[in-house]
């Protein structure tokens, strides 16, 4: 297996890709969750993502692509699906997560995209941020979907639909957003081993990393400079 993470604009990354090349979408975007206000849009990252108390020795790096509201979150991601659209196999599996609150527009973006949705699968947290007199926000959700009529598959039975996994400890964590080990090596089976995943929002790695130990290769992009170098760190880890 191989892997590529290029530094960049997703958009100017994916054009590159030739058609029908990659055998599955897997990818976490920026959500732009709780957009729906000014200042809500206008929050940094960190302040979101991070707890106020934070030991300044575990603050994490920014990120861009957070801000949108939800008129322009849909029309964008409908531009970078359209093209993942075209660079995926016929019949190829599209993974993306997403929280509750913009659960209604990932499920609109992927049909918009030109895929078939085929359904929403929960990641449940073991350790939800605490709210008082309310339930808590427990999961976060893949939305899933294919190109075309799901390409059948002879090496496996039915993959497991729901993860339950802690969230990183913020004191473990490479990335605001980061993505648990054991719930991605789970999803990146629904790449058949030994193809291609794609992640246009790479992050930290956690796509790459749990393809790569599930036996896929991938290729996937970031735009900021610093998650790029922790994700080409995080990727050599485990496949130099
Ligand atoms: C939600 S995070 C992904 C976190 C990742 N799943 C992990 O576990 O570390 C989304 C990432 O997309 C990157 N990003 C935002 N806009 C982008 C763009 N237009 N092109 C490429 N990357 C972008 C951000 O820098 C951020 O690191």
């Amino acid at each position: 297996v191989q892997w590529h993470i290029h530094r960049g604009e997703a958009f100017a990354f994916l054009r590159e890709l030739k058609d029908a090349s990659i055998d599955a979408l897997v990818t976490d975007p920026p959500y732009s969750s709780g957009g729906f206000t000014r200042s809500d849009r206008t929050t940094g990252v960190q302040s979101k993502y991070q707890r106020h108390d934070v030991n300044p020795e575990h603050e994490l790096a920014a990120f861009s692509g957070d801000n949108r509201d939800q008129r322009s979150m849909l029309a964008w991601c409908t531009l970078w699906l359209s093209e993942c659209f075209r660079v995926l196999k016929e019949g190829a599996p599209v993974v993306l997560f997403t929280d509750w609150r913009q659960l209604p527009l990932t499920t609109d973006a992927i049909q918009a995209g030109g895929f078939v949705w085929r359904g929403i699968c929960p990641w449940t947290k073991m350790n939800p941020r605490p709210r008082k007199g309310g339930f808590p926000a427990t999961a976060e959700f893949v939305v899933w979907g294919s190109k075309g009529p799901l390409a059948p598959r002879d090496d496996v039975g039915c993959l497991k639909g729901a993860w339950h996994a802690p969230k990183v400890h913020q004191s473990k964590r490479l990335h605001l957003t980061e993505k648990p080990d054991e719930v991605m090596r789970e999803v990146v089976r629904i790449c058949p081993p030994g193809g291609i995943v794609l992640d246009p929002f790479v992050g930290s790695g956690s796509t790459g990393k749990a393809a790569i130990l599930e036996g896929r290769s991938f290729v996937g992009c970031e735009l900021s400079e610093h998650y790029h170098a922790v994700a080409m760190a995080r990727m050599n880890e485990v496949q130099p």
